[in-house]
């Protein structure tokens, strides 16, 4: 039983908690640049199921404050004051992202039979 505690607290320590992440998104106002369903807006990435490795990549970079244009350097206050449990948390977030809101909008089963009555 000790064992299977120790091997669950690992595993979430390295693979971060969706909801511990969906909060630092929200409070860390990631939101008013990449959308509140991290859809992105013109010059700001979208982040919603991208591959979680790269995401945390380019986090980890932001934070040593290492950007590759004068547009991402926008990015490295934001990373600045971020742990390695708040990247995983947030990237585990992003990576898993499910709009919860609109998912039943997409559901088939809404989907309209027939020609309308035209
Ligand atoms: C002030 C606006 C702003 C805020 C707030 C912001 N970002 Fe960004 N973010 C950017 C910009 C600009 C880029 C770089 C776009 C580029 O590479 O051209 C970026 C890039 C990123 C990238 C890399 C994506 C890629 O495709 O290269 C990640 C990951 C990211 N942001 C996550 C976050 C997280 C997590 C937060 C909240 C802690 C956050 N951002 C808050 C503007 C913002």
């Amino acid at each position: 039983m000790r064992l299977l505690l120790l091997c669950f607290t690992l595993f979430s320590l390295s693979f971060g908690s969706y909801d511990d992440g969906k909060k630092l998104y929200i409070q860390k106002a990631c939101g008013n640049c990449h959308g509140a369903k991290l859809e992105g807006m013109h010059m700001y990435p979208s982040l919603a199921n991208r591959a979680k490795g790269f995401l945390s990549y380019k986090l980890k970079r932001f934070r040593s404050k290492i950007s590759d244009n004068q547009q991402q350097e926008m990015m490295i206050p934001f990373a600045q004051n971020l742990s390695d449990k708040d990247i995983d948390d947030l990237t585990l977030y992003m990576n898993e992202f499910i709009d919860s809101v609109n998912k039943e909008r997409y559901d088939t089963s809404f989907a309209v039979e027939g020609d309308g009555g035209s």
